[in-house]
């Protein structure tokens, strides 16, 4: 499969419908990805990254059908991540001394990666490269997700090639922004956003602003991965800039793991309190070892404040509570309010475990947090409603 985005610009990646996890086992991909390369034909001929390597075999034969190999002038690898580059090795073993446009980090990454001796040519902001009457303009995006990321944007045509900024997971055979259900899209790209491209906010904030400044125009943006943003392009631009400004909703996200739902019962009646003490606020409960990693991050992403509860297991907490504590802290979301609490037996440490988890992830923490002994009674639930009600005036 290949279609047109322009009169000499084609797409030739792979749309990838069974995906349902990515890298590994750890981002979930509910509506699948594509990887999308792109072949631009002027006086000279460029192809624009590659795809998995699981696929290379189809990607290399289907570009045959658009263009002989050895016509190919340049190869651009905007990143080297494998989902990306996977099908370089199979394509350059045809035109072995076609020439890499890459970043010098990128030369690192794919020698790392295939160790091949490919022919590099290494490339910096603001570096050009002619292609006949049009030219590549390179923009290194240096930990735009990785060392290597760079984008590459076509002049006259206007496309800015972003790899995997702009992306989402989606597997669409209607591949631009105007074309599919615009709550799937926003929800694939603010998860995208939420879980890949948090920790690097400030540089994704520097980027954007130093993209828009050169003021050029931009007819379309090219992510690697899903539709092509054609209508009001510059939209996801603007919304990233949002979202890398410590982005938050009037939302309270609870999450929590539970034994024999104590601690549910807790997060229950906490939810209770804020919704009496501001019902505007819009409160979430997700049990965290029966939910989606990644969507629960991205409710936390779109949170102001979260509450994590756990009951108290070996002195420590359950595993599900430490696994996402690890990832909120990996993240590095900015400016949100946290508070703990859970439910206990005899030695009851899960509160403060989870407290200190949560300060050094670099929310602020709002109090001492909740604990409630064995399992709430009436008293006890009266006690989490009044700690929702109070926590919903901390949070605000
Ligand atoms: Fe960083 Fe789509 O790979």
């Amino acid at each position: 499969m290949s279609f047109k985005i322009k009169e000499n610009v084609s797409w030739v990646g792979k749309i990838d419908w069974e995906l349902r996890k990515f890298h590994g086992e750890e981002y979930s991909t509910h509506r699948g990805s594509s990887y999308n390369s792109y072949l631009i034909k002027e006086g000279k001929t460029a192809l624009i990254d590659t795809v998995w390597g699981k696929f290379s075999g189809e990607f290399v034969e289907n570009l045959k059908k658009e263009i002989p190999l050895e016509k190919i002038d340049f190869v651009i690898a905007n990143h080297a991540e494998s989902d990306h580059s996977g099908a370089l090795p199979e394509l350059m073993r045809h035109i072995p001394d076609t020439p890499i446009y890459c970043t010098s980090n990128g030369v690192k990454s794919l020698t790392g990666h295939y160790h091949q001796d490919w022919n590099f040519h290494i490339v910096k902001t603001g570096d050009k490269l002619s292609l006949g009457s049009k030219e590549l303009i390179f923009i290194e995006a240096q930990m735009l997700h990785w060392p290597d990321s760079m984008m590459s944007y076509l002049t006259h045509d206007s496309i800015l090639f972003s790899n995997d900024a702009f992306g989402q997971h989606i597997a669409s055979e209607r591949m631009y922004n105007d074309l599919v259900d615009q709550a799937e899209l926003f929800q694939e790209a603010i998860k995208y956003y939420a879980n890949i491209l948090t920790p690097f906010s400030a540089l994704v904030d520097k980027k954007i602003k130093e993209v828009l400044a050169l003021n050029v125009p931009v007819d379309m943006i090219c992510p690697s991965h899903g539709v092509i943003w054609r209508k009001d392009p510059l939209q996801i631009a603007n919304q990233y800039l949002e979202w890398a400004n410590a982005y938050a909703e009037n939302q309270i996200t609870i999450a929590y793991d539970s034994m024999w739902d104590g601690t549910r019962r807790m997060a229950e009646a906490i939810a209770k309190g804020i919704v009496e003490a501001d019902p505007t606020v819009a409160v979430k409960l997700f049990n965290i070892a029966r939910s989606d990693k990644n969507d629960l991050i991205t409710e936390i992403f779109k949170s102001k404040a979260v509450l994590v509860g756990s009951p108290t297991i070996n002195k420590g907490i359950l595993s599900a509570v430490a696994a996402i504590l690890e990832e909120m802290k990996g993240l590095k979301f900015m400016n949100k309010k946290a508070a703990a609490f859970g439910c206990y037996g005899w030695s009851g440490e899960a509160v403060k475990i989870m407290t200190q988890h949560l300060s050094s992830a670099g929310f602020t923490v709002v109090d001492e947090g909740l604990r409630a002994m064995w399992n709430p009674d009436t008293k006890a639930i009266e006690i989490c409603i009044e700690y929702g009600k109070r926590v919903a005036g901390l949070f605000k």
